[in-house]
């Protein structure tokens, strides 16, 4: 598999697909997913990144060069995405592994982003799930999770709801945070610009992994993550018959409050001591 490449990550592809593969076999995708090469396209990378099982999966390769980027053709204004994905197994320090929706404008003033940053650690040491949500270039959003599982050893499934009423981000189906819209406060909510998913894996080492304090071990490299079975739902009002798989109503607070209980590690909204001299944001002491 694109073996003329010259890089150190297309000369171990072929033995980390093989892994992939004995994975995927093992795993049905859902009926009616299309194939991922079909639906994205590389922003950067394109040579660190390897289709296998027919087109369906991809893994994203990181050196100490460049790891890759993708971005979903479809662009929507309010819908469900899926993703599953496994992440950079073993000694990660560093690393950090994207799924998110963008807007394609990045102009300041202009840009959206709905953020699920798995920030890598050394072997044996739990990931952290970093979240936030950009709304007219501004961010500040961030909450931060401890996953119950060990997402290097199976796909899970990382999903981002988006409808006129809420942002709610999923892991495996459960909700693990929900960002109200409050037409009331203005800007605080993105209602003007489609956005599309991206996944990308990259070198965060100055900041990623225990505060910049644990480098990349490069003698690890090459570092892979692996996405597969990508579906967008959209949402009205995008697609007026896409929008039965869009409950458009958060969960039950109770799922949420167990959650969070159990596995949150920061929130904004709680960090009093950051927001000292402007007070905390406005979403924040709504209701
Ligand atoms: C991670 O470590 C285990 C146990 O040493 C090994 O079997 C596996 O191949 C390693 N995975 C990667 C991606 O290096
Ligand atoms: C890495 O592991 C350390 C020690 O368990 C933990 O404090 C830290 O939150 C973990 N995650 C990151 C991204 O540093």
């Amino acid at each position: 598999m694109a073996a003329h490449l010259p890089s150190f990550c297309s000369r171990h592809a072929s033995m980390a697909v093989a892994a992939a593969l004995m994975i995927v076999m093992a795993t049905e995708a859902p009926a009616g997913v299309a194939l991922l090469k079909d639906d994205i396209g590389f922003m950067w990378g394109p040579d660190h990144s390897f289709f296998y099982d027919d087109g369906n999966a991809l893994a994203l390769c990181l050196e100490k060069s460049h790891g890759s980027g993708f971005r979903s053709n479809a662009a929507n204004l309010y819908a469900r995405y899926d993703i599953d994905v496994k992440l950079v197994a073993n000694d990660s320090a560093g690393t950090v592994t994207t799924v998110y929706l963008t807007t394609d404008d990045v102009r300041p003033g202009y840009h959206d982003e709905v953020d699920m940053e798995f920030l890598g650690n050394v072997t044996g040491e739990p990931y952290t799930l970093h979240t936030n949500i950009f709304v007219n270039s501004v961010g500040n959003r961030e909450q931060q999770f401890r996953l119950w599982f060990d997402p290097t050893k199976e796909f899970h499934t990382y999903s981002v709801e988006w409808t006129p009423k809420n942002i709610i981000f999923l892991i495996d189906g459960t909700p693990i945070r929900v960002y109200k819209h409050e037409p009331s406060l203005g800007g605080t909510f993105p209602t003007q610009r489609h956005m599309r998913l991206d996944g990308s894996l990259w070198n965060a080492d100055d900041w990623a992994t225990q505060g910049g304090r644990v480098k990349t071990d490069w003698t690890r490299a090459p570092f892979y993550a692996y996405y597969r079975n990508f579906r967008v739902t959209p949402c009205a009002p995008s697609s007026p018959s896409g929008v039965a798989s869009c409950s458009d109503e958060p969960p039950a607070p109770a799922v949420l409050q167990k959650v969070r209980a159990e596995h949150l590690l920061y929130d904004y909204c709680e960090d009093q001591n950051r927001f000292k001299d402007t007070g905390l944001p406005k979403e924040c002491t709504a209701d």
